[in-house]
């Protein structure tokens, strides 16, 4: 198909990209699951995205809101989207519902069926935007582009917006976190003045851009009020706005995943919540960690057969497996493909409580579990807000004082701690329990979670980091899914900085399907008549702006007339006698050590000039 693709280039234009020759059409719908009545539909076309079946891609996921379905649509043709968005929502000119369009044409040619849209829900004006750079690498329409937009920020607090996001936008790709992919991303700073300071609580909005508020006053998730607004501020931005995120005013942890990430600046929880809830998003991978609902993508694995892990390539041992092979010594003869259980690491998990209760010093709070009393050690893994000092609470298992302390300099901000005890949790009944010592921290202080897990020894389960193996999760159904490393992602702990090797691979993937490897191939005449052809690179391997201690490198081929030219190996500026007539092709092939299998050829871009005239 590749070969196919450039033929067509060669005979039809005189310069392309050949990894798509044009933008695709993009469908978005939101609708109800169960009337299928839509709500919102958009239509534009796109950016590239590579490897695009014929078919088109499609992609569904239930959104925040109870009940709603987001539905994205991307295909070559824009019959297409408009005949699936009617397929979705009924016949175009019924929809009654926000729509968004940046379509003039109708589906068919036939001028008196130009499409028209009720001008209401055509296109409503956006909010006016002040969009500045932060971080930039290249142009939008061959990047991924995050942007923050600013809620609870007035006109006044314009510079602390731009610095909070500047400073959450460095902290995940300066050093750590998306920092090899850096030079695939943009981020900007969208800023609307809003016309109150800071965010909303007790379910009330205040008014501000986006209406963003807390449900109580306890620190836990950020909602929005105005969606609408947040979709046709992104829409404006077109290529510009792959990823919104709304950033609240306020220092203290929430935030919330889904069509929108919600955020705040808080010091201690806005990079973490951001970089988790950005990897929901762009490598379209659920939780790590234990109690959420939705495992799924690179990360995660439901059946101990090695074909059925998405990191086999990943493995430290692969050889640790195959327990399946001993019952099959008899069978010499027998060819048929056993499938090979991988290794699982031992540990459960006999306690878990989402508590998010208000604590109070007339009564602790308590609740008890039961352990197997076959597990070499445990952890108390819980997560705390509205206590910045240790003499405030007392955290005990069975009567012993665990010798909690918070974080330094956490204030009354949520975090999370980990107490792990080497010895064995005897079988039987166990009892954890949180008391508030200090009164007048009363309506402030909040258990959020508490997790109890417990594990085998070295030899039934290896807790070093960067070792890749099955390592079980358990979901809020205490259903076990299976993750790669036991604490190395920021999807599991979301105060490690950085991703998994699976992860890291995947988001390799997600980006560079929509970016391509090569930005321009600039062809023109030098002033000594030679023809001339550069090349001009994503910045990346040695074209990096700064070395990210990674192994990698850039492998370029030209090609003249379909034969490749030795000479001119690996050059990004390459010079011809300027009379002469015919085709040039180059292709580009990148390779990291972040990324083993590339079954799409994703690490792979081609160019073609077809130069008919003479450079004088
Ligand atoms: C990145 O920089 C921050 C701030 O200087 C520092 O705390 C962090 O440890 C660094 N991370 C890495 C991986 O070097
Ligand atoms: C695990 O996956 C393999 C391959 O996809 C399949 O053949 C097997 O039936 C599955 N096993 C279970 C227990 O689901
Ligand atoms: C790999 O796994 C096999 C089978 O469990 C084990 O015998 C071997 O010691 C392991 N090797 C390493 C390096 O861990
Ligand atoms: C989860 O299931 C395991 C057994 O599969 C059990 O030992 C553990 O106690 C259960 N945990 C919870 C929180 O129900
Ligand atoms: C105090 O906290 C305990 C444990 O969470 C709870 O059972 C009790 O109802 C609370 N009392 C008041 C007055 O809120
Ligand atoms: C622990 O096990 C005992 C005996 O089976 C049972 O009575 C008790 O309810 C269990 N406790 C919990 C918290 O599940
Ligand atoms: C527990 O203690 C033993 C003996 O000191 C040690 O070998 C082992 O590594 C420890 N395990 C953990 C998980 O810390
Ligand atoms: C109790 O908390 C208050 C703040 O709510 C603080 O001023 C006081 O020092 C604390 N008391 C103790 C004994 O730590
Ligand atoms: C071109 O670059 C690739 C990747 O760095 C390298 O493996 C290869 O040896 C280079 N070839 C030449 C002729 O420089």
């Amino acid at each position: 198909m590749r070969g196919a693709n450039l033929l067509w280039i060669l005979l039809n234009v005189v310069l392309v990209l050949a990894d798509d020759v044009r933008r695709p059409y993009e469908l978005i719908v939101l609708r109800d699951t169960d009337t299928l009545k839509c709500t919102h539909v958009a239509l534009r076309d796109t950016q590239l995205f590579r490897a695009l079946p014929d078919e088109g891609h499609t992609t569904s996921k239930f959104t925040e809101t109870p009940g709603q379905e987001r539905i994205s649509f991307i295909a070559r043709e824009e019959e297409r989207v408009w005949a699936r968005a009617e397929a979705l929502c009924g016949d175009r000119h019924t929809w009654d519902f926000h729509t968004l369009t940046l379509l003039q044409s109708a589906s068919n040619s036939n001028e008196a069926e130009q499409i028209v849209l009720r001008p209401t829900y055509v296109w409503e004006d956006p909010l006016p935007l002040e969009v500045e750079p932060l971080i930039t690498s290249g142009e939008s329409d061959n990047r991924v582009d995050l942007v923050f937009f600013a809620d609870g920020y007035t006109f006044e607090e314009k510079g602390k917006f731009i610095e909070d996001a500047f400073r959450l936008a460095e902290d995940i790709s300066g050093n750590q976190t998306f920092y090899t992919v850096k030079p695939l991303l943009n981020f900007w700073a969208a800023f609307t003045p809003s016309k109150e300071s800071g965010i909303g609580s007790g379910g009330k909005p205040k008014d501000t851009a986006f209406g963003l508020y807390r449900d109580g006053t306890e620190l836990r998730g950020v909602y929005y009020s105005k969606p609408e607004v947040a979709r046709t501020a992104c829409f404006s931005l077109g290529d510009q706005c792959d990823y919104p995120i709304l950033m609240g005013n306020d220092p203290l942890y929430g935030g919330l995943g889904g069509e929108f990430r919600v955020i705040t600046p808080s010091l201690a929880n806005g990079p973490l919540v951001l970089r988790h809830e950005l990897g929901h998003s762009i490598i379209r991978v659920g939780e790590e960690y234990d109690g959420g609902f939705a495992y799924f993508g690179v990360n995660a694995a439901h059946n101990t057969t090695l074909d059925a892990v998405p990191w086999s390539h990943w493995l430290t041992n692969s050889s640790a497996s195959a327990s399946t092979a001993h019952t099959h010594v008899h069978d010499h003869d027998d060819h048929t493909h056993v499938p090979k259980a991988a290794r699982v690491e031992r540990s459960v998990m006999p306690l878990q409580d989402y508590a998010w209760t208000m604590l109070n010093a007339s009564a602790p709070w308590s609740t008890t579990f039961n352990s197997s009393g076959t597990y070499a050690w445990h952890l108390v893994r819980f997560s705390l807000s509205g206590l910045p000092n240790a003499p405030d609470l007392l955290v005990e298992l069975d009567g012993k004082d665990l010798g909690w302390v918070p974080r330094e300099d956490i204030g009354v901000d949520r975090w999370h701690y980990d107490i792990k005890v080497n010895k064995t949790l005897k079988g039987g009944e166990h009892e954890v329990v949180f008391t508030l010592k200090n009164k007048t921290r009363e309506g402030e202080a909040q258990l959020c979670s508490v997790e109890i897990l417990e594990f085998g020894d070295e030899s039934e389960f290896v807790s070093t980091p960067g070792h890749y193996s099955l390592y079980p999760t358990f979901s809020e159904k205490n259903e076990t899914s299976y993750r790669p490393t036991n604490e190395d992602c920021l999807m599991r702990i979301v105060t490690t900085p950085n991703f998994c090797k699976a992860c890291t691979e995947g988001l390799w993937y997600a980006l560079l399907r929509r970016v391509t490897l090569i930005d321009d191939l600039a062809v023109g005449c030098s002033p000594a008549g030679e023809r001339t052809l550069d090349l001009n690179l994503v910045p990346l391997a040695h074209l990096r702006e700064w070395p990210v201690g990674v192994e990698e490198s850039y492998e370029v081929t030209w090609a003249r007339d379909g034969i490749e030219v030795p000479e001119w190996k690996n050059q990004t500026s390459v010079a011809d006698e300027g009379g002469a007539l015919g085709s040039y092709a180059v292709k580009v092939k990148y390779w990291t050590e972040e990324v083993r299998v590339d079954p799409d050829g994703l690490l792979e871009s081609e160019a073609a000039y077809v130069a008919t005239t003479r450079c004088a």
